[in-house]
């Protein structure tokens, strides 16, 4: 028998969105969510028809979709009407710059109202947003523009020098938020635009195999790769907000992910708002202080965070949450990487409240194992797929194997939201499909004799720090670009706070001597060109790094190495 907790606050599930997950996993039909969607009768497709202006139609058009503060000199607030209104003035602007359906536009913005109101505008022409972390450097934010060939970028004057324009040929023009400066031939300022736009723009009508985002993530061999959306990915996204965020139309939301990523879009903008749900943006930096104060200050009904923000919560103590008011909380969900049973505890000792674990990944668009409010709460447990899915653990032919055998995170294809190519590379995107007949996630795990999944780690080299992915592949690239780096190897080392820490081993060319210094410039380096949560916390200097005879770096050797313990056989090392 599940051990349910009992330390639930509502009795398990009976208001819940979802009753009974066994059922409706039996029973479920994704036809009968795409009813719930305007385009079923008009054979109309746009997502920003279905988030917007559906609602702005509708009853709904006075409800509060978007709060914004940065807690200092913003506070504001968008109804659905004002998103209609702001996205068809964007959208205008992109227009008359020349942007058309399917072209790439990137938006690398603090996150403010004016981000989500680009990638709405970017999608309301059918046009591709791009999201670019507001941390990224030059060579990040270069390496994805490149390979999207974005035709246009929404920026600031404080981030714009960090954009290669020179190495960007495909880049015709920067659209500049809180501009005052001269601007050149191929800038436009974003107020002046907005201005004298006209606020009614028609959606471009698509089909349901239209691109509706790329974003960008790590694997663990080349640089990062797109993973590009297609516009029928909003019935997966509604589907999960309503039953595993358990989204209802008074709640007030707040995902606390940034649209850089793919939980800020998924359930920070399409989720939610095609849910018609309000939902909380907080600007600016992370700060346990601040974050309390949000959840107070908007009574927040619903938090979706990640296992990191929990744990620097918890690292930061008791007294903070007690001096706020946090009782409107009725459900709290983590993404990211796994919770660990501590930090959990934590969470449900300062609100009363257990995260719930929603399992996805970039690729896959939209939460996929979950822990339901309506299920059995197994602790440190992933969850149930998600009706209408079918996620399981296999070993290399793809077999299934039994209860409590390791094996293989596999999903099996044709849900709403799988990514459907990898952008301008098919052989990437075709590495996911290595096990027959399977999606292989490249995460490890086991199923229990229940169907509970149980996620044991990554079966790859890609890295997970405070939840973001970082691959190893860019972490060299960056280092060895260092003047007196010679050659590069990097691994995720466990770190109680962060999940686990970049460390990286580095030999030196002839004429550089190691030393405290040169390891502070390197890291400073990697977070100057490539990103902060990118750059080594840790570096140890080595002789030689450890590879094969085919040239692979040999990570199991260097993670002994960090361990302190025997490296195993090394039969395959070159000499
Ligand atoms: C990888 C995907 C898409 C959400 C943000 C992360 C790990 C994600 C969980 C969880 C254990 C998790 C997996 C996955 N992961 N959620 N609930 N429990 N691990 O997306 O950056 O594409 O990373 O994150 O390893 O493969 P991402």
């Amino acid at each position: 028998m599940a051990a349910q907790v009992e330390w639930e606050r509502k009795p398990k599930g009976l208001d819940a969105n979802l009753k009974d997950y066994e059922t409706a996993y039996r029973t479920f039909r994704w036809e009968d969510v795409e009813r719930e969607f305007d385009w079923v009768t008009t054979g109309k497709v746009n997502v920003v028809h279905e988030a917007v202006d559906r609602h702005a139609a509708s009853s709904r058009k006075d409800k509060v979709a978007l709060y914004y503060t940065d807690l200092e000199r913003r506070d504001e607030r968008y109804t659905f009407e004002d998103l209609a209104r702001l996205t068809s003035r964007f959208a205008n602007v992109l227009k008359r710059l020349g942007v058309k359906k399917g072209d790439r536009i990137g938006t690398f913005l603090p996150r403010t109202p004016e981000l989500y109101i680009a990638i709405l505008g970017i999608n309301r022409i059918g046009a591709i947003p791009v999201p670019l972390f507001e941390a990224f450097m030059e060579q990040a934010i270069q390496d994805r523009l490149e390979n999207s060939e974005a035709l246009a970028c929404v920026t600031t004057p404080a981030l714009k020098p960090r954009i290669p324009r020179r190495s960007l040929p495909a880049l015709k023009c920067l659209v500049l938020v809180g501009d005052e400066g001269p601007l050149s031939s191929d800038e436009v300022s974003y107020e002046r635009e907005m201005a004298s736009a006209s606020d009614r723009c028609e959606p471009e009508w698509l089909t349901k195999d239209d691109g509706l985002i790329i974003h960008y993530t790590s694997g663990s061999t080349g640089k990062s790769k797109g993973a590009l959306h297609r516009q029928y990915a909003m019935v997966g996204h509604y589907q999960t907000a309503k039953w595993a965020l358990d989204l209802r139309d008074d709640d007030c939301f707040w995902c606390t992910a940034d649209p850089g990523w793919v939980t800020g879009t998924s359930y920070g903008i399409y989720g939610p708002w095609t849910l018609g749900v309000s939902s909380v943006v907080l600007g600016g930096r992370f700060d346990p202080d601040r974050w309390y104060q949000t959840i107070q200050k908007y009574r927040v009904t619903m938090w979706y965070s990640a296992p990191t923000a929990y744990r620097m919560l918890m690292s930061a103590g008791e007294a903070i949450p007690k001096q706020y008011d946090l009782s409107s909380l009725r459900h709290i969900c983590s993404v990211g990487e796994p919770l660990n049973p501590e930090a959990l505890k934590w969470v449900k000792k300062i609100t009363g409240l257990a995260p719930h674990e929603t399992w996805w990944m970039t690729e896959t668009g939209m939460q996929l194992i979950c822990n339901y409010r309506s299920l059995d709460f197994k602790i440190g447990c992933t969850g149930k797929p998600f009706p209408g899915t079918y996620a399981t653990v296999v070993d290399d032919q793809g077999r299934e194997v039994p209860p409590g055998q390791l094996g293989h995170l596999v999903v099996k294809p044709g849900w709403p939201s799988m990514m459907k190519e990898i952008w301008n590379n098919p052989s990437k995107y075709q590495e996911y499909f290595r096990i027959p007949g399977w999606y292989a996630s490249g995460d490890s795990a086991f199923k229990d004799d229940d169907g509970y999944i149980w996620y044991q780690g990554r079966a790859d080299d890609v890295i997970k720090t405070s939840g973001e992915r970082v691959g190893p592949f860019e972490v060299e690239s960056a280092l060895v670009a260092h003047p007196a780096v010679a050659e590069a190897g990097v691994i995720g080392k466990p770190d109680a706070v962060r999940g686990q820490i970049i460390k990286a081993f580095v030999a030196l060319r002839k004429g550089h001597q190691p030393s405290e210094p040169l390891k502070k410039e390197i890291a400073e380096f990697v977070k100057n060109n490539l990103a902060a949560h990118a750059a080594p916390r840790e570096i140890d200097f080595v002789e030689k790094i450890p590879k094969t005879r085919s040239g692979k770096i040999m990570r199991r050797v260097l993670r002994a190495w960090d361990l302190g313990e025997p490296v195993g056989d090394t039969s395959t090392m070159e000499e």
